[in-house]
């Protein structure tokens, strides 16, 4: 159940606690803690716009990083400040997340008000998911909408316990457009469906490897993760970063690609450097261009190279359903950022001709945003990084599972 399943006169006037996920990137700044990346909050404002207009009162909770207890650099007042310039409204941040101080508030608040309650992770029950926090945190309230996706593979109070002590519990805009999004890249997809994986650790991403295989026709494998497929081929790949681990994993996965006729295609060629240089951070690096499976001692492969940007490119040209996670290359450094450019470029042209494309990935994101290239330019960008993957996995996600039933996903 989403939230416009609740017909709007049923919300005026009642105390709505939205779990939203305001888990942003952050840099400090002298004193103050600058938001560096708000996608989190913008994405969140279609469901505060619209309990709003219902003139509910809405109370928002979130975590944001990994406080141990109470941690005066993750308090929540830089976000309520930035949600405020974005709603142009003020939104009342308070200093608890439970209790009287938050009784109280919630008391004098008028329809259609907005509050944001302090960081739920200051309290070590929220991870826990400890029943009675979980009780005390929904006291207040009548309603409970979730619209945490980035965190709903977390089964804490404020994700998934509290739900238990609310009814109706409902989906918000930005969870429901997320499941849709993914749900429907792997239910009905245009073809040909392909994934392009990067980034850095198969051991993460192996388990999505595997469950995709059986769904698409393409699998692009860029990034570090190219280098375990190519030793487990025996190639050479100098020091470039691979996990001997799972060389047994890629022999299943070659079965399994054949099984289902998947194509899965590594890099070509590969932008190199010396691995000194790399360990220096030597600004003016002496880079080459070597094929994938002959990279010398003594050099590491940092980005996917020319030839393999253009075949990418053209094969993703040439798909209908894309769905990319994980960086070509190391894209903090510029000048390993071509191949990550070159795939963003490619997704965008594509999404043009009305291909659907999905990107998931926390430095999948932040890439397309060092790039400058709009969200817009995709057909969803998701604000789940452990979250898009585990849905992607097919796992059953617990902020998800938790809420009220019948929930309109498109097949
Ligand atoms: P995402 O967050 O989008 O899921 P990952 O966290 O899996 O992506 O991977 C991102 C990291 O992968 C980046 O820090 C990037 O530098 C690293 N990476 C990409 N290509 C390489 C490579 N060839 N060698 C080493 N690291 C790489
Ligand atoms: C994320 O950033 O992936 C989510 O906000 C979840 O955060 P966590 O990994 O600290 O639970
Ligand atoms: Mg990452």
């Amino acid at each position: 159940m989403t939230i416009k399943d609740i017909p709007q006169k049923n919300l005026e006037g009642k105390n709505i606690l939205v779990r939203v996920d305001f888990n942003v990137p952050t840099e400090k700044k002298g004193n103050e803690i600058v938001i560096t990346n708000d996608l989190r909050i913008k994405a969140a404002i279609p469901t505060i716009k619209y309990l709003i207009d219902s003139k509910a009162k809405v109370v928002l909770v979130s975590h944001f990083g990994r406080p141990k207890g109470f941690d005066a650099e993750l308090k929540m007042d830089p976000i309520a400040k930035r949600l405020s310039e974005l709603l142009g409204k003020k939104v009342s941040k308070l200093n608890d997340s439970i209790g009287p101080e938050v009784q109280s508030a919630i008391e004098k608040m008028q329809a259609g008000d907005i509050c944001l309650l302090e960081n739920i992770r200051f309290y070590k029950e929220e991870e826990k998911n400890d029943t009675e926090f979980a009780r005390n945190l929904a006291k207040p309230f009548q309603i409970y909408v979730n619209d945490a996706f980035g965190t709903s593979h977390r089964a804490h109070a404020s994700t998934a316990g509290v739900s238990a002590y609310l009814s109706p519990s409902v989906a918000g805009l930005l969870l429901e457009k997320e499941v849709n999004a993914l749900s429907g890249i792997l239910k009905n997809p245009l073809r040909p469906f392909t994934t392009i994986l990067g980034g850095s650790k198969i051991s993460s991403k192996i388990e999505i490897i595997k469950q995709l295989i059986p769904k698409v026709d393409t699998l692009l494998i860029g990034g570090a993760m190219a280098f375990t497929f190519v030793k487990a081929a025996g190639g050479e790949i100098g020091e470039s970063l691979y996990e001997e681990s799972f060389i047994p994993t890629i022999k299943e996965i070659d079965i399994l690609k054949e099984e289902h006729a998947v194509a899965i295609v590594l890099p070509e060629d590969m932008l190199c450097a010396k691995k000194e240089d790399l360990i220096s951070k030597k600004p003016d690096k002496e880079l080459h261009i070597f094929p994938i499976n002959k990279i010398p001692a003594g050099y590491a492969g940092v980005d996917i190279g020319p030839n393999t940007i253009a075949k990418f490119s053209k094969m993703i040209s040439q798909s209908q359903t894309l769905f990319w996670n994980g960086p070509m290359g190391m894209f903090e450094d510029p000048l390993f950022m071509p191949g990550t450019k070159g795939i963003a470029e490619a997704l965008v042209e594509v999404t043009k001709k009305k291909s659907i494309t999905v990107v998931g990935g926390g430095d999948s994101v932040s890439a397309i945003e060092e790039l400058g290239i709009s969200f817009e330019s995709f057909t969803h960008v998701s604000t789940g990084g452990g979250a898009s993957m585990e849905f992607i996995e097919g796992k059953t996600l617990p902020g998800i599972s938790c809420l009220d039933k019948k929930m309109s996903v498109k097949n």
